[in-house]
């Protein structure tokens, strides 16, 4: 299938790129490069150009004869959408609205979504099901809910065939180590850490000791990002038969901020100084999904699930790469 990849330079969106020329599909990318790197799209043919322009979006998707699009061009800081939620509404929810116009002016019909698991908000217990209550508590999760019910409508009215995915924590790079993960600036835990093993930073803040958890951290369900990417191209290629689909992508297995220390320590072979400072306001304690759904209706599996081989392909290409893209 031929498939326009909005934000296809991003960490999730180049991995998507992999797996899809892997099982045999035609790609081009749609990035504003305002995050993503020119340099994650590897042979993929990039066009520049916004989602808020919809004559850009409109030629891309005529240039690139797409018949399904990946979206996943997004802003995606927890805290920046609560400073400023309307660059998130507009980024998130409107853009996507205005792509959805242009595809359906154009009759592309099938559409896979970058959901997140911060729509369950703070969940009462886990692991968590798709049918849970959605109650994300910040903005940037309410883009994703009213993204999904935008979607859902549409699929009604219009007959368009979705997936939404829910993503747990992505993590990890592509085993090749030719690309990885490069925010600017970058707040997940994972490379924070990595970089306090390669001496980029002094230390490593444990944000909060006191949750009701084993060890007091805070605990997430951390996904190889290729077995994220994997899962997008397995919906798509099941959206004829299934859509609409909603799934979790999680592993079901969930790591605390202490486990993710000691793990980086024991793969890097460095140490490095751990600080505990009080707890990141909007942190849910526990977040572990429940994948059963898309392993049971699309045979999905993760292929790299421990937390060592994720941490592993992490450090090999930040170890290779202290300066992300850039360097
Ligand atoms: C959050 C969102 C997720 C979103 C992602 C995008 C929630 C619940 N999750 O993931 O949906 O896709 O951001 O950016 O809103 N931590 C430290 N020290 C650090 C950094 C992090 O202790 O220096 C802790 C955090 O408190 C958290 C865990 O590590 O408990 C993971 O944090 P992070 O990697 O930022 O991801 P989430 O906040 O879980």
């Amino acid at each position: 299938m031929k498939v326009l990849v909005t934000g296809g330079a991003g960490y999730v969106g180049s991995h998507a790129l992999m797996e899809l020329s892997r099982a045999g599909h035609e790609a081009f990318v749609f990035d504003n490069l305002s995050q993503g790197h020119a340099q994650a799209v590897g042979s993929c043919p990039l066009v520049r150009g916004d989602l808020s322009d919809e004559g850009q979006v409109e030629s891309a998707l005529e240039q690139s004869g797409a018949e399904a699009v990946m979206h996943f061009a997004a802003s995606a800081y927890v805290g920046e959408s609560v400073e400023d939620p309307e660059k998130y509404y507009f980024n998130n929810v409107v853009n996507t609205l205005r792509l959805l116009r242009v595809m359906r002016r154009r009759g592309v019909d099938r559409f896979i979504f970058s959901g997140s698991c911060t729509v369950y908000g703070v969940p009462e217990r886990v692991p968590i099901g798709e049918d849970w209550p959605v109650q994300a508590i910040n903005p940037y999760g309410r883009t994703k809910m009213a993204v999904e019910g935008v979607l859902a409508d549409y699929a009604r009215a219009y007959g368009l065939k979705y997936a939404s995915l829910r993503y747990f924590n992505a993590a990890g790079a592509a085993p090749d180590g030719s690309i990885g993960e490069d925010h600017d600036p970058e707040t997940h835990l994972i490379p924070l850490v990595i970089h306090a093993a390669l001496g980029k930073r002094d230390s490593i803040a444990i944000f909060g000791t006191d949750y009701p958890t084993p060890d007091g951290t805070c605990v997430r369900d951390y996904v190889h990002v290729l077995d994220l990417a994997s899962a997008h191209v397995m919906a798509m290629e099941a959206l004829d038969e299934r859509a609409p689909m909603v799934y979790n992508l999680s592993t079901g297995r969930g790591h605390s901020v202490r486990d993710v220390i000691e793990r980086v320590k024991q793969v890097s072979g460095r140490d490095f100084r751990v600080l505990e400072v009080p707890r990141r306001p909007g942190d849910p304690p526990e977040l572990v999904g429940s994948a059963n759904k898309i392993r049971r209706e699309l045979g999905w599996e993760p292929r790299c699930p421990s937390l060592r081989a994720i941490v592993e392909t992490a450090w090999n290409w930040h170890k290779e790469h202290p300066d992300g893209f850039g360097g």
